[in-house]
């Protein structure tokens, strides 16, 4: 397969993982005969340095004519003062939007290998813990009408019925690859769009007769994933909502250099990106973890080209690497062997 991708470093560690993921795909392309090519592109903060952009019109350009996209992370204190239409952050907004990535799927996986990370207490996340929230991006409360005069302030939550429909039946096309199980999260007590969200999910709950479906309110499903996070496989909610379980799933599993996620189109051409930011304390030390990066890569394999033997090639070498106790500094532990992001890096492309 001939695959042309887009490479988006950003700003901070995203440099130094985004290579890491490249050293991945390089060995990927020798071991199953692909043939990847690479373009480099520019977004947020080293973007405004050079064009005063965050999302320069050829990146846009190029992102929209590659095949698929990795992005490392965008943001840091240099940036943290501009005004908020030159933001870092415009650029993956910029993205999504353009490029049509409404489907935002993001896993939260405990490895058996890091269970100790889990701040919950063991006997409530047993013997690991698997959770895909599926959440839509854009669309909802980021994007509604906006505005602010001198004594108010006010977001607007509107939905369409196609952008629920879309989102809601990749939850159940998600959940019918997975155990079959999706619980959608909404504010149908209080929320008008949470209200036709949720007769949605029972329209089209008949065709997908294999997937059971639940309906939790965003507190309750808040509270549930701490005290009994085994109960959810996928879930699927709207932006505002899903931008925030998301991240709390994400904590329960302690790791967040381990986290990959992935921005899909109808056609499945996707951006693939960790789910951590540009931490600019350890930028350029050859400390950050890259680990979500290279998950992301696999998660392209999957989602983006279909390639299932790949992805899963791409999995294990990460599981047996962290089998045999290396271990970069965000997760170590007493006893294994402290690794910087290059060597790991190499350590999973070897183990490919
Ligand atoms: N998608 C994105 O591009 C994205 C997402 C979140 C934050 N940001 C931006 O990143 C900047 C820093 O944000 P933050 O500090 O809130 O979040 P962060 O995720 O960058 O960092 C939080 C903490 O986790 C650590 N960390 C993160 N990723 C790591 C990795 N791969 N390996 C080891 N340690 C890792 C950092 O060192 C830091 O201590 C801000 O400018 C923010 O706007 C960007």
């Amino acid at each position: 397969m001939k695959k042309h991708i887009a490479l988006v470093p950003g700003d901070g560690i995203g440099v130094d993982i985004v290579g890491e993921a490249v050293k991945v795909l390089d060995r990927i392309q020798e071991k199953f005969g692909h043939e990847f090519t690479y373009s480099t592109y520019l977004a947020g903060g080293c973007a405004i340095d050079a064009t005063g952009k965050p999302l320069p019109e050829e990146t846009l350009k190029g992102c929209a004519e590659s095949d698929s996209i990795i992005l490392g992370a965008v943001g840091g204190p240099k940036w943290d003062k501009l005004p908020s239409e030159i933001r870092p952050e415009k650029a993956l907004l910029g993205l999504r939007g353009e490029l049509g990535l409404f489907c935002n799927l993001r896993p939260a996986i405990i490895y058996k290998q890091l269970s100790e990370a889990c701040p919950l207490k063991p006997e409530i996340v047993g013997d690991g813990l698997d959770i895909m929230v599926v959440r839509e991006l854009t669309g909802g409360i980021y994007f509604g009408e906006r505005g602010r005069d001198e004594n108010s302030a006010y977001d607007t939550m509107r939905y369409t019925v196609a952008e629920i429909e879309r989102i809601v039946r990749k939850g159940f096309e998600i959940a019918q690859k997975r155990t079959k199980r999706m619980c959608s999260v909404d504010k149908a007590n209080i929320l008008n769009s949470s209200q036709l969200w949720r007769e949605i999910v029972e329209r089209l709950a008949p065709e997908y007769p294999d997937v059971s479906v639940s309906h939790l309110y965003v507190d309750n499903a808040a509270m549930q994933l701490i005290r009994n996070p085994r109960q959810f496989d996928v879930i699927v909610t709207g932006n505002l909502f899903g931008d925030i379980l998301s991240d709390e799933a994400s904590q329960i599993t302690g790791s967040i250099g381990m986290l990959p996620s992935a921005s899909l189109r109808e056609d499945s051409f996707g951006m693939y990106e960790p789910i951590h930011g540009s931490a600019p304390d350890i930028a350029g030390k050859n400390i950050a973890n890259p680990i979500a990066t290279i998950l992301s890569v696999g998660m392209m394999l999957r989602y983006t080209f279909g390639l299932t033997a790949e992805a899963d090639a791409v999995e294990e070498a990460v599981s047996k690497v962290l089998d045999a106790s290396y271990r970069t500094a965000d997760i170590y532990s007493e006893g294994m062997k402290l690794v910087g992001t290059k060597e790991m890096g190499d350590l999973i492309a070897q183990a490919l």
